[in-house]
């Protein structure tokens, strides 16, 4: 069983959960990720270790409420509580070598999974710049992030009331690529690093490709097994299948298929909507 440490929300939706997992804080390195199953009979979800403590065994992980699992972690689990399986850590790490002059960018939570990459790149002496595009009340790791990389830039978008989500999210996406051109054309970079939505991610590179710059990307498809057993997690990359949680998650962006990503990511979006209504009114009947 794995002990919730410290709980606290950090932003709109944003939970951070520091846990006791010895084995994972022993071995995991950036790039990697776990996969939780906070219930029994629970779904399986796949987080990533944004920072840890290889002496005293804990992680940390910040879970973005989306679906019915992030919603009962962030409702029902108090400190104290314990976690019923922490897998992991699994994946590839990151690629760490000296690229030169990097920018790496998270969209929305996207932030949680590229920080601990920045951060062991600019420990190796990589010139780091982090970007961060997401809604203004979804800030996080504000304060943390410019302790450990060269600059962090972060562009807060305000939610506008009157608007859809998906019309919002345009607005994320265009703030997200006119600063990826301005800053590509006002200096040179070495390597382009990005995790968030697969639709913003296909949008950075769009723009990264007319200046030749590499870029790779960490995939996030569904997870199930997180094992390679499953198949849910399949890729298109350089005309092969490849599964992002054995083969990745990090891959040569100007190798994946972006529009067999982005139609297999939103296959599952409806069901996520629909099991959190289901138990929001389980919640609102009383029932858990
Ligand atoms: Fe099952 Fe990758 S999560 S094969």
């Amino acid at each position: 069983m794995y002990r919730v440490l410290e709980k606290r929300e950090l932003a709109m939706r944003n939970v951070w959960y520091k846990i006791h997992a010895p084995h994972v804080a022993r071995k995991v390195q950036p790039g990697q990720f776990v996969i939780v199953r906070a219930f029994p009979n629970g779904e399986r979800i796949p987080l990533t270790p944004v920072i840890w403590d290889r002496e005293e065994g804990w992680i940390v992980l910040i879970t973005f409420i989306r679906g019915k699992t992030t919603m009962r972690m962030a409702n029902e689990l108090k400190v104290g509580d314990s976690i019923l399986n922490v897998a992991g850590p699994l994946g590839n790490p990151a690629e760490m070598k000296k690229f030169g002059k990097i920018l790496a960018i998270g969209a929305y939570t996207g932030i949680v999974e590229t920080f601990p990459i920045a951060r062991a790149w600019h420990e190796l002496g990589n010139e780091v710049t982090t970007l961060h595009v997401t809604f203004e009340p979804m800030v996080i790791l504000d304060d943390m992030i410019p302790n450990y990389v060269d600059r962090h830039i972060l562009k807060p978008v305000p939610l506008d009331p009157n608007k859809d989500f998906p019309s919002n999210m345009k607005n994320v996406t265009k703030v997200l690529t006119e600063t990826v051109r301005e800053m590509l054309e006002r200096e040179n970079y070495d390597l382009v690093f990005m995790v968030g939505p697969a639709g913003d991610q296909k949008a950075v590179f769009e723009v990264v490709k007319e200046f030749g710059v590499p870029m790779k990307a960490d995939l996030h498809p569904i997870m199930v097994d997180g094992t390679g057993m499953c198949g849910a997690c399949r890729v298109t990359v350089g005309g092969e299948v490849k599964f992002a949680c054995i083969d990745g998650p990090e891959f040569d962006a100007y190798q994946v298929d972006w529009d067999v990503l982005i139609a297999r990511v939103g296959y599952y979006t409806d069901m996520e909507r629909r099991a959190m209504e289901e138990y929001m009114k389980a919640l609102q009947g009383g029932e858990q």
